[in-house]
């Protein structure tokens, strides 16, 4: 029997092109990162975890090798394992046999990202309940009723939550504590590190980081049929230390004018659309956060270096 599958999120591409075209027209342009992630985007980000320079991923997944026999110890009692932002499933996978996880719900904006991914999982686990829910969490985190009553386990890793404004992540990490149930949360964080560690991270000079920020005008090219053309636009990312994190923008090198059905932009040469942040904490700023947010009881574990954190907290 195939696990069951339930998509909440429908994309509204009349919603999507207003949100585009009014971050196109801003005094500063934006675009949100989730604008990344087309098929390509996808890709490209998986290549990213792949390269020497991006730490996150590797150190990430050190971590759980070395400490899941100690976080399992001190976990709380849960009867569901939830998966936000899942994908392809495969990190949360690593620890449903040290975590003893009996129940498994993967999140991810649409359940076509899971239904492979889950499939694979039911071969490999015929005795795990599985359910997939496709939402845009990042929005409101409402799950369904089918997650089930009882604590729950919710999993963020990934140093994801470094993707919103310590404001916006403390509206996150309370809606967390909601879910959780009386449960806890398993989440990853990046931590603040010597500049040039950082930079390099998202400028690589395989510049497969700035093939991720470029594709990102294709893709809303194609949403608001706008007429973004790459070669008018280069990756730049730089630590920003006042704020405590890498920018991404994409800045044009002559001047541009972009044309969508309902208007225009015109970029005079150097300036630039705002694409990502990504927040860089430090270990007791974190957990300041995470208390404020209704969590207690916290632990955390990082690497020999000091430069990523996986934080356990209570919910109960
Ligand atoms: C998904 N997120 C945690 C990544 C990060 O490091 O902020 C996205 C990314 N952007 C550029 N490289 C990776």
């Amino acid at each position: 029997m195939s696990p069951q599958l339930i998509q909440i999120h429908q994309a509204d591409p009349a919603a999507i092109r207003a949100e585009l075209i009014a971050g196109l027209s801003a005094p500063v342009a934006t675009i949100a990162p989730k604008y990344f992630y087309d098929a390509l985007g996808a890709r490209l980000f998986a290549a990213i975890t792949e390269l020497p320079e991006y730490y996150p991923t590797r150190t990430e997944a050190a971590i759980f090798v070395a400490h899941a026999d100690a976080m399992a110890c001190r976990l709380p009692a849960f009867e569901t394992f939830v998966d936000l932002g899942a994908g392809n499933c495969e990190k949360a996978a690593r620890l449903f046999a040290p975590f003893h996880v009996k129940r498994y719900v993967a999140v991810d904006i649409s359940v076509d990202y899971l239904r492979d991914s889950l499939d694979i999982l039911r071969r490999q686990h015929p005795h795990l309940a599985l359910l997939g829910i496709g939402l845009d969490f990042s929005a409101a985190l409402q799950l369904p009723e089918e997650v089930g009553a009882g604590p729950r386990l919710m999993f963020y890793p990934g140093s994801s939550i470094g993707n919103f404004t310590p404001d916006a992540a403390l509206d996150f990490l309370r809606q967390v504590h909601g879910a959780a149930q009386g449960g806890g949360l398993l989440i990853g964080v990046d931590l603040v590190k010597p500049v040039a560690v950082l930079e390099a991270a998202y400028d690589d000079p395989l510049q497969v980081t700035a093939a991720f920020n470029r594709n990102m005008l294709r893709h809303v090219s194609r949403l608001a049929s706008a007429d973004f053309s790459l070669a008018d636009w280069q990756h730049v990312a730089f630590f920003n230390t006042a704020a405590s994190r890498i920018e991404m923008h994409l800045q044009a090198v002559r001047d541009v004018t972009v044309r969508w059905p309902e208007g225009a932009r015109q970029f005079s040469r150097g300036e630039r659309i705002h694409t990502e942040n990504s927040y860089k904490w430090r270990i007791e700023d974190f957990a300041a956060l995470l208390t404020q947010a209704g969590f207690h009881d916290l632990q955390h574990w990082t690497d020999t270096q000091g430069w990523f954190a996986v934080f356990l907290a209570k919910a109960n």
